[in-house]
């Protein structure tokens, strides 16, 4: 996606969004009272928002109601084994410093990377549980919170002990806000779901605190790719399948709100038929 200053937001933005305004969106939507939803969010992409990232998280928060759960990713992507890191590589002599030093996660303090104004706002409202996995942890606020984000496996982290699984368990929804498949991080769920030949298991680490101190702690996990989660969503969208998913604008932004167990089980299908080289 292309980065947007704001004076370029404000200038295309014909009247600004408000919490108001995003709720009403939300409702059109079909974003109801008592859902479980986690949120894959752009800011840019919604048009100038009086309160930012703020009011986004409010209008959320009313349009799900006091019986409805709010998720959000709070991965944190600096706390992985440096070999694999491409964007950008370290020197390999950087590693054992690396792995000796990275302060371990902290859900209090580690902040999230990649995930948007949005998501890293919301990990640090009161009331909002983080689980406790070093990099892929989510953040989640509301009745279902501490259910999602309890016991969050350090091996297979996007896997069956996960929050996403138990998003799946509690037909939770996903909530696309401004950004498309390539960032719907439920399908990382379906690849350790789906059975296919490239599948890879990986040897991960991350620095974590123990009650004396803090490790490097080593642990296996799918050696995921989101490569082609696009293709994915479209031949989603384009199939019977996909008729769950709900469009629609929330301010300027085109959104797409489905059922996550849909899209999951749409994914698993599709790894295993096209995942094969
Ligand atoms: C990477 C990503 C977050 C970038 O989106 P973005 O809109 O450029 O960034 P943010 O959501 O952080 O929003 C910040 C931007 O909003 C804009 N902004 C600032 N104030 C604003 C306001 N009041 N109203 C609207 N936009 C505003 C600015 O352009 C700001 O960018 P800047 O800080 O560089 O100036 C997005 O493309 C994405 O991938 N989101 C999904 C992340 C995710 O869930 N990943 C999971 C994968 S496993």
């Amino acid at each position: 996606m292309q980065e947007m200053s704001e004076k370029e937001i404000v200038e295309k933005t014909k009247v600004p969004a408000t919490i108001e305004s995003l709720r009403a969106d939300l409702r059109a939507l079909g974003v109801k009272p008592g859902m479980i939803v986690l949120v894959h969010s752009s800011l840019s992409a919604m048009g100038w928002v009086c309160g930012g990232a703020v009011a986004v998280i409010a209008a959320l928060q009313e349009a799900l109601g006091p019986a409805g759960t709010l998720v959000m990713p709070a991965h944190s992507p600096d706390l992985t084994e440096p070999s694999g890191w491409e964007s950008p590589p370290v020197p390999k002599s950087w590693w054992p410093v690396i792995r000796e030093n990275m302060p371990a996660y902290n859900p209090a303090l580690t902040p999230t990377r990649s995930m948007g104004i949005i998501a890293e706002t919301f990990r640090k409202q009161r009331s909002v549980l983080r689980s406790a996995h070093p990099q892929v942890s989510f953040c989640a606020c509301g009745p279902q919170a501490s259910r999602i984000t309890n016991n969050h496996s350090l091996a297979f982290g996007l896997g069956e002990h996960s929050p996403l699984a138990k998003i799946y368990d509690l037909h939770g929804f996903v909530l696309l806000l401004g950004i498309d498949h390539g960032n719907n991080t439920s399908m990382h769920l379906a690849e350790h779901r789906a059975t296919f030949p490239t599948k890879r298991i990986i040897q991960q680490g991350a620095p974590v605190s123990t009650s004396a101190s803090r490790c490097w702690a080593t642990f296996e996990d799918v050696d995921i790719d989101s490569s082609d989660f696009d293709r994915i969503g479209k031949s989603f969208l384009r199939s019977d399948a996909g008729h769950v998913v709900r469009r629609g604008r929330v301010g300027m932004a085109d959104c797409q709100l489905m059922p996550q167990r849909n899209v999951v089980d749409f994914a698993v299908g599709w790894l295993e038929a096209n995942r094969s080289n």
